[in-house]
């Protein structure tokens, strides 16, 4: 492999797109003179965006890309940089070039490396910066290590400026990372695809099991299969892709077992995943039992082949496999993977039980089976969301709702796993309405939400910012809590709030919040933030969130279950807007995500196929 560093040139660093390309070409123009015996050949193949907290470790990634597909690399610093004045966005270029090959030695530029130095206040100048950073005629990729979360507000908004996104689930949380990415591909605005290196990594394994039940007289022994154990070393996700994979194409329709990593179906399958110590991380053996065969797969350390015996052995040698070439052969291969998506959707159920009732994730829309997937979901949502919020900025605001549907959610949250999971320290909860009531009242949101949740988690009282309701007129008491959101959020002048999450429910009238039908608060000055809204069909004055400030958070969760909802479902997701009279339909996050969790009952009038 080429020694990337043998002529690299560094430029100071600069604050303006077009600072950033003169730079470069200063560079160019530097490295030519260097050695005017050979020409320089530019040659860039590709964007590429990656995040790091290290931007050294990049360059390894870049030489190994290099090698066949030279690329503009921009490079995004997560870490907050410390020498970067807080409102600001630094790019600093590099070049890389190596001897390219070939009879007459010639250099070539392989790699344009920018690396993107972000203040603490700068974060989201970020995509418009990467915006103006790319080669706009060559396709733009973006390479995320780690965990995806429905909240990363950085990660959506580059989705949408750039082709395709690749992941390696070899990084993820074993139980939780699938779902977690399954959820992200379907939030509204994804229209990228997406790849995955761990997928990649299982080209040969997949050739080898197709190749196994290719001839005519093993075909039909594919649907007379009773056994499958897979084993790997180190590589648990790997072996669930590949168990998904199997699963969605033979259409299996995989249950838990009676144990962990077992899997059955109502036909008597089998399925196993094995963890086992001896040879290098990843797939280790594949074994199928289809009667009158077992079809067996295995790679022999010794030689990195992949051995298949079923009566006639066959082998496949291994690449030579890095994160740069595995990056290359899937832009190889570019073009939505629907096998690779329908393979993930499988694995995210089979590692995921809880998830095992969800039916679809469809452009923001979540459909549960059941009560209990509903339940689940809702709490993995506010999880995910509560850890986006802390990792990003150390601690997770969310103004719950009130009514019945949030009850089953908060009571999940009140015990483990979710309990456990969330770091309620860190938790500051508010409320999106409340009725003017004392807090003892039964018809008081705040004492639902102590009842189910807040007195069964370890949240310090002086993160739960109550409403100062049944002492004071509506008025005053929205006045007031107005002003302890102000004085929360630190906001200026007319700012909005950003909340981390807002939940909501929806009224059978398509009222949200306490934003009623044809009720003063649909004209108020958000602004205002929370205001009095008196409601004349339930003769009372409510107390609610501005619509503005609920479109300004970072994700909104409605939370819809049971058959009566069907009917306002079908029109806040299908009907012409008329937000006058269906006041949800409003409801548009600005730059967040918007999430609906439904049960099958309320979506069973939807036309659309979710
Ligand atoms: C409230 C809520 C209200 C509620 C809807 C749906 O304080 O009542 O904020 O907007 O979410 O009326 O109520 P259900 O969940 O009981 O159907």
């Amino acid at each position: 492999m080429s020694d990337l560093t043998n002529l690299t040139a560094t430029a100071g660093g600069a604050t303006r797109v077009a600072d950033v390309e003169n730079e470069l070409n200063t560079l160019w123009t530097q490295i030519a003179e260097e050695d005017s015996k050979h020409p320089l050949l530019r040659a860039t193949t590709l964007n590429l965006v990656l995040f790091t907290e290290d931007a050294n470790s990049v360059t390894t990634l870049i030489g190994q890309l290099s090698e066949t597909h030279p690329c503009r690399a921009i490079v995004i610093e997560t870490g907050t940089a410390q020498d970067v004045q807080p409102d600001s966005l630094v790019a600093v270029p590099t070049l890389f070039c190596r001897p390219s090959l070939g009879a007459e030695v010639r250099k070539q530029v392989c790699c344009e490396e920018i690396v993107l130095r972000v203040g603490r206040d700068a974060s989201d100048r970020v995509p418009g910066a990467v915006q103006g950073l790319l080669l706009s005629d060559l396709p733009a990729y973006i390479f995320w290590q780690g965990d995806v979360s429905i909240s990363n507000v950085l990660l959506k908004s580059l989705g949408e400026v750039t082709d395709g996104w690749i992941v390696d689930s070899a990084t993820f949380d074993e139980s939780t990372g699938l779902t977690n990415l399954v959820w992200f591909l379907d939030t509204p605005h994804w229209h990228g695809s997406v790849y995955d290196l761990n997928w990649q990594r299982l080209l040969f394994w997949r050739g080898a099991v197709a190749q196994s039940f290719d001839s005519p007289q093993d075909r039909p022994a594919l649907k007379t299969i009773r056994d499958v154990e897979v084993a790997h070393h180190d590589a648990p996700i790997q072996a669930l892709l590949f168990v998904g994979w199997l699963a969605s194409r033979l259409d299996w329709q995989l249950v838990p077992g009676n144990q962990p990593n077992v899997w059955t179906n109502n036909n008597g399958l089998m399925v196993r995943i094995l963890s086992v110590a001896e040879g290098g991380p990843g797939l280790r053996s594949v074994n199928i039992t289809a009667e009158p065969h077992v079809y067996s797969i295995d790679l022999a350390d010794e030689d990195q082949f992949i051995h298949t015996t079923n009566g006639r052995a066959r082998a496949f040698q291994l690449p030579e496999e890095n994160t740069g070439t595995l990056i290359g052969a899937i832009i190889d291969t570019a073009g939505r993977d629907v096998v690779f998506e329908a393979a993930l959707a499988e694995a995210a159920g089979l590692s995921d039980p809880d998830m095992t009732g969800v039916l679809s994730w469809k452009s923001g829309l979540v459909v549960a089976e059941n009560a209990v997937a509903f339940a689940h979901l809702a709490a993995r949502y506010f999880l995910l969301a509560s850890q986006q919020a802390i990792k990003q900025h150390g601690l997770f605001t969310v103004a719950l709702s009130g009514g019945s549907t949030p009850k089953a959610l908060y009571s999940l949250l009140a015990q483990p796993p979710y309990r456990d999971q969330v770091e309620w320290t860190k938790v500051h909860v508010f409320w999106g309405d409340e009725r003017n009531v004392p807090i003892d009242h039964p018809d008081s949101c705040q004492r639902m939400a102590h009842e189910t949740l807040l007195d069964k988690v370890p949240i310090p009282p002086a993160n739960i910012h109550g409403i100062a309701t049944g002492t004071l007129s509506a008025e005053d008491a929205a006045t007031r809590y107005a002003e302890e959101i102000r004085s929360f959020f630190k906001l200026q002048n007319d700012d909005l709030p950003v909340f981390d999450l807002i939940l909501l429910g929806l009224g059978e009238d398509g009222h949200t919040a306490s934003l009623f039908p044809h009720s003063p608060a649909l004209s108020a000055d958000d602004t205002q933030l929370f205001v009095a809204n008196p409601v004349e069909k339930l003769n009372t004055t409510r107390l609610t969130l501005t619509a503005g400030v609920i479109n300004n958070a970072n994700t909104v969760m409605f939370l819809v279950s049971g058959a009566s909802k069907a009917a306002i479902l079908h029109v806040l997701l299908e009907e012409p807007p008329s937000p006058d009279d269906f006041p949800s339909q409003r409801i548009h996050p600005s730059h967040g995500t918007l999430l609906i969790v439904a049960d099958r009952d309320a979506a069973s009038k939807l036309q659309s196929a979710y």
